[in-house]
Order: C-alpha cells, then sequence, then structure tokens
C-alpha cells in the first residue's frame, strides 16, 4: 500500500519543509491556491505550464511529464495541485521513499484514469527497480511484469491509461539521466522576493481571517527567506502575538516583536544559520571548509545545511561555494558583526 509522503517533522520554525499543523485545521492546505491565476510569483514557470496545458487541453492529450525542482517550501506540491485542477483530472500524491517495491508502484499506475496525474514527492529518491518499471509506464504507457522465475519465467504487458508523471525534487542532480529525460517539462522554482512574499501572506491572512496591514506583511516577508511555505507558518504564529499582544491585528511592531521572540533576524536567519556562518568563521577562519566537516562540527546533517541553510545564505551573498568548501563573505561578517582577523574598530 503506497501511503502519503513522508515528510521531516523536524520544528524548526524557519524550516521549509512541511510540517503537522499545530491544531486540527489542516492550515497549509487550507492556503493553497487552487489556480494557476491565484498563484503568486513563479511566473515564467506558470506561464510555461500556461502554455503547455492550453494545447495539451486543445488536443484532448494528457500534459507531459513535468519535473519541479528547486529548494523546499517553495509550492511544488501545490503547483501540481494546480496543474491537475486546470487539467481538470484527478491527482494521486506519494513520495520516492514511500514506494518502496515495484508493485506499489504498479498499483498506483493501474489505478490512474485517463489523463490523471500521479505526483511523486522526493522523486530522486525512488529505487532503482522502481525506476526501471516506471520507464516503460512513461514512455509508452506499459507495464512489463515478469511472471514466475528461470526459463518458465514470462513477461506480460499491462498497458496503462495515458496519465501525467509530475516529478518534484529538491536536488535535480541526484536524478538518474534517463529519469530525467523522460520528462518533456522541466521547470526550476526560485526563492520569491519580499513584494511576492507579503502578497501571499496579505492573500493568506484574507483567508485566515486575520487583519494585516502591509507594513506588517513585508515585515513577515523579509524574514521568510524567500519561502511561502515559512511566510504562512511565520502569519500563524504572529497571529498569536497579535491576539494576545495586541488588538488582533499584525502590524509591523507586532510582527517584529513576534519574530525577535522566536529569534529570527531582520533578515530571516534562524539560530541553526548564524550558527553555521559563526562556525565558518570562528572555527574555520572564514573557510573554506567542506560541508561534511561543518556538518559534523555543529552536529547537524548535512543535507540539511546544503537543503534549508545554503540557498538562502547564498542568495544573500552571505556564503560562496568553493571547489575547496564553503566560504563565508565579507557581507556574513557584517551582518554578524564580526571583524576579521587584523582589522579594528575604527
Ligand atoms: N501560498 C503558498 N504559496 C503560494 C503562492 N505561490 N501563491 C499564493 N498563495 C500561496
Amino acid at each position: 500500500m503506497i501511503e502519503q509522503g513522508e515528510f521531516d517533522f523536524e520544528n524548526r520554525l524557519v524550516s521549509p519543509t512541511e510540517q503537522p499543523p499545530d491544531s486540527t485545521d489542516d492550515f497549509e492546505v487550507g492556503l493553497r491556491p487552487k489556480t494557476l491565476d491565484e498563484y503568486i510569483g513563479q511566473d515564467s514557470v506558470k506561464e510555461n505550464i500556461k502554455i503547455c496545458i492550453e494545447a495539451a487541453k486543445q488536443r484532448g492529450d494528457a500534459l507531459d511529464h513535468v519535473l519541479l525542482y528547486g529548494p523546499p517550501g517553495l509550492g511544488k506540491t501545490t503547483l501540481s495541485m494546480i496543474i491537475a485542477h486546470e487539467m481538470g483530472v484527478n491527482i494521486r500524491t506519494t513520495s520516492g521513499p514511500a514506494i518502496e517495491k515495484p508493485g506499489d508502484l504498479a498499483a498506483l499506475l493501474t489505478n490512474l484514469e485517463k489523463g490523471d496525474v500521479l505526483f511523486i514527492d522526493e522523486i530522486h529518491r525512488l529505487s532503482r527497480q522502481v525506476e526501471e518499471i516506471l520507464y516503460p509506464a512513461l514512455e509508452d504507457y506499459a507495464l512489463d511484469i515478469i511472471m514466475g522465475k528461470g526459463p518458465a519465467a514470462r513477461s506480460i504487458r499491462i498497458e496503462l491509461n495515458k496519465f501525467t508523471l509530475i516529478g518534484a525534487t529538491t536536488r535535480s542532480g541526484q536524478l538518474s539521466a534517463p529519469l530525467r529525460d523522460r520528462f518533456g517539462i522541466i521547470e526550476r522554482l526560485e526563492l520569491y522576493k519580499p513584494e511576492q512574499l507579503a502578497d501571499i501572506i496579505q492573500r493568506s491572512a484574507v483567508i485566515l481571517g486575520v487583519p494585516c496591514d502591509l507594513e506588517g506583511a513585508r515585515e513577515l516577508a523579509c524574514r521568510s527567506r524567500g519561502t511561502p511555505r515559512i511566510a504562512n507558518r511565520m502569519l500563524r504564529r504572529t497571529r498569536d502575538y497579535a491576539q494576545i499582544m495586541g488588538d488582533g491585528r499584525i502590524t509591523k511592531d507586532i510582527a517584529r516583536f513576534a519574530l525577535d521572540r522566536l529569534e529570527i533576524d531582520d533578515l530571516g536567519l534562524d539560530k541553526l544559520d548564524r550558527r553555521m556562518l559563526k562556525m565558518i568563521i570562528n572555527g574555520y577562519g572564514g573557510g573554506p571548509v567542506g560541508l561534511q566537516t561543518l556538518a559534523a562540527a555543529i552536529g547537524e546533517e548535512a543535507i540539511t545545511l546544503e537543503d534549508v541553510c545554503e540557498p538562502y545564505l547564498m542568495q544573500l551573498g552571505f556564503i560562496s561555494k568553493t571547489p575547496r568548501g564553503r566560504v563565508a563573505t565579507q557581507l556574513a561578517y557584517d551582518h554578524l558583526g564580526i571583524l576579521r582577523d587584523g582589522q579594528t574598530h575604527l
């Protein structure tokens, strides 16, 4: 039986990985836009997908297979649901690690109706065995099943309905070349700009029925490290502060107060980001230092640093990647108020 995706339930407020909602309301799901027009940002991805959807619909065909990649929390699942909605088809969602055996995938594929979307999150984590039965499914809409063993083994071909695979991954580099080649549409999602995040926060605030002024939304947006999932999570936490400490409205002051209490700084860096930067600077003279060494030194998983901390620290220009490891830039020193060796305060 295929279960819904396995998620990393770490509790970091600025973690872009999905977390269980605080209360019983399905917070994130409730805020998801349902159409491309409602979806804010990622303009070029939206444009490209819109054209492909229109064309497929005109032809009465299934949409080509889609690969969405980019840092976590940017809306890959949401976009997949929108695609299915715009195509007027059903979507089945699962994840790479949840598909343990070829039979699990076969069960999913044989249950798809014509044109349906199969969404596989973390598609880079599919096993090779599973990947192999996916190839003919993607190309010929057929499953080749081997029955029996040894000389008596026979291969049976099961025809499938034409479907669309949407694969999502944070690490497109880890996808095997044959799998990557089978996607007709490959789109990279980028971190959002603060103005786009402010729009998303205001939209979410309306849905949640929380008054939030533009300045309040901007304050949250600047500290959401380019990620709607973090922006919406911060909105929810700030709503609590507004309710208890203020008059229920999210203003710039309330947002600042809440985020300072949560130890998220002006640029959205949390304790882990700052620990990472400080370790590069104080522990390794500003770098270069290898990712594994750095991860061991601060007691974190290398993958967390790479997927969660680095994309934003690099976007801010706080670290750079060199062949010999990570290096902290002058901007990082300035942000943390640390002087380089030999420099003195004027
Ligand atoms: N909620 C989360 N991501 C969103 C987006 N890109 N547009 C609108 N609302 C969102």
